[in-house]
């Protein structure tokens, strides 16, 4: 139908396909989701306007989407031993509104990771609403063993008094010590929030502790590690679950995408099952194994290495790269990864001294430590070559064949 109605679209959507099929994607914060979970965010449930929640609707002919969105209520509940859930945040960044909505007011102190050393923009940033509306005070990593340091987290909480202490990295490759950072709020007499969105995967199959039981308020994207539709949810404790969900709707936004919502549910479904678990153990192990191949190769990793799905290539030592470069030639070679600031970082945020790599969509393919070798070996060919097109030419042929070899949605034409 859409071939017929808008012919470039259509084009256009084949185009995304064969490129996602003909790369390596290694940007950690993507994943392919499954066919049943594509099949019901294209669903006619967009049709439906249901604003408010399930039971509670201020609009008619509910009925259905309330037991969608219910089960999805439910399915995230179970998933992540929650009490609450609200499914309805459109996006991460949404879900993280909500939670500070929920519990803190315009100016109050929060404790939250430097953006520089691996946070999120959502996290305090001069650029984004959390900067601006609420006084964020910036925790980082220790410069030697370049893991969170918690007294530094624990000194600045009983300094500076916040009222809420926000965890959870775009870009850390290591485990977050949930029970410390309980202690700490719990000492300071701050709420905790965890933002698990680039965890969630690993923390829904037990391959990283989670935060539910010691966060007052966990909040995720669906579409990273969980690999489910593009979305946000928020995870509460009982008695925050009527102030999160006030705080979403009416405070934030309008009507639910009850679509998404029922994808989150299929996604919520399929992490429950034991391929999941596998599927998170592999990503992890792949990560570990990509590590070990470029560390043997001479690269420096921060932190020196990864517990997670993620690892952070850091050129801070180096004047001959930086992370504009690497991404640059990767791409060049058919890998598609994002620059990203590193501890120590002494150029741009459009230039950067790191790359940011992660397993989890070519695990999604199929693939396992023997391709995380052969990717390690191009990565660092790509690298080396990136001012000889010739090579960036083989090596792009490559990763084409490699590829090839673990197809994507095969279940669609051409
Ligand atoms: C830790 C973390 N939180 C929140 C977000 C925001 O998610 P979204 O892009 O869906 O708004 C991201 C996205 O990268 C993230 O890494």
């Amino acid at each position: 139908m859409l071939r017929d109605v808008d012919p470039q679209i259509a084009d256009l959507i084949q185009k995304e396909l064969a490129r996602q099929r003909d790369t390596l994607e290694l940007i950690a914060s993507e994943n392919f989701t499954s066919g049943a979970v594509l099949e019901a965010m294209g669903s006619v449930l967009t049709n439906k306007y249901a604003e408010g929640y399930p039971g509670k609707r201020y609009y008619g002919g509910c009925h259905v989407v309330d037991e969608v969105e219910e089960l999805a209520r439910q399915r995230a509940k179970q998933l992540f031993s929650a009490e609450y859930a609200n499914v309805q945040p459109h996006a991460g960044a949404q879900a993280n509104m909500a939670a500070y909505h929920a519990v803190i007011e315009p100016g109050d102190t929060v404790l939250g990771m430097k953006l520089s050393e691996g946070g999120h923009l959502t996290h305090g940033s001069p650029v984004n609403f959390s900067g601006q509306d609420y006084h964020f005070v910036a925790y980082g990593l220790d410069p030697k063993t370049e893991r969170i340091d918690y007294d530094e987290v624990r000194q600045l909480a009983l300094a500076h008094h916040p009222k809420l202490i926000v965890a959870g990295a775009s870009a850390y490759p290591r485990i977050i010590d949930f029970p410390r950072l309980r202690a700490i709020a719990d000492e300071a007499g701050a709420r905790l929030m965890v933002d698990m969105a680039h965890i969630a995967g690993l923390v829904a199959a037990d391959a990283h502790p989670t935060p539910v039981g010691y966060a007052d308020l966990v909040t995720s994207t669906t579409h990273k590690t969980l690999r489910g539709p593009r979305g946000g949810f928020v995870l509460s404790t009982e008695e925050l679950g009527p102030k999160v969900d006030k705080a979403v709707f009416p405070g934030l936004q309008g009507g639910p995408l009850e679509h998404i919502i029922a994808a989150k549910a299929v996604a919520f479904l399929e992490a429950m099952q034991p391929a999941f678990q596998s599927y998170q153990h592999q990503i992890v192990r792949n990560a570990a194994a990509l590590a070990e191949e470029l560390l043997s190769r001479g690269y420096r990793l921060v932190s020196g290495g990864t517990d997670n799905h993620l690892l952070l290539l850091s050129f801070v030592d180096r004047d001959d790269l930086t992370g504009k470069d690497a991404e640059q030639a990767l791409e060049q070679a058919g890998i598609t990864v994002n620059k990203n600031t590193v501890p120590g970082e002494r150029r741009s945020p459009f230039v950067t001294s790191g790359v940011r790599i992660g397993t989890a969509a070519a695990t999604t393919r199929g693939m396992t430590e023997v391709e995380m070798q052969e990717i390690g070996g191009c990565i660092d060919a790509a690298i080396r070559s990136r001012q000889d097109p010739q090579r960036l030419r083989e090596i792009r042929a490559a990763v084409g064949e490699l590829c090839r070899r673990f197809p994507l949605y095969p279940e669609y034409a051409d």
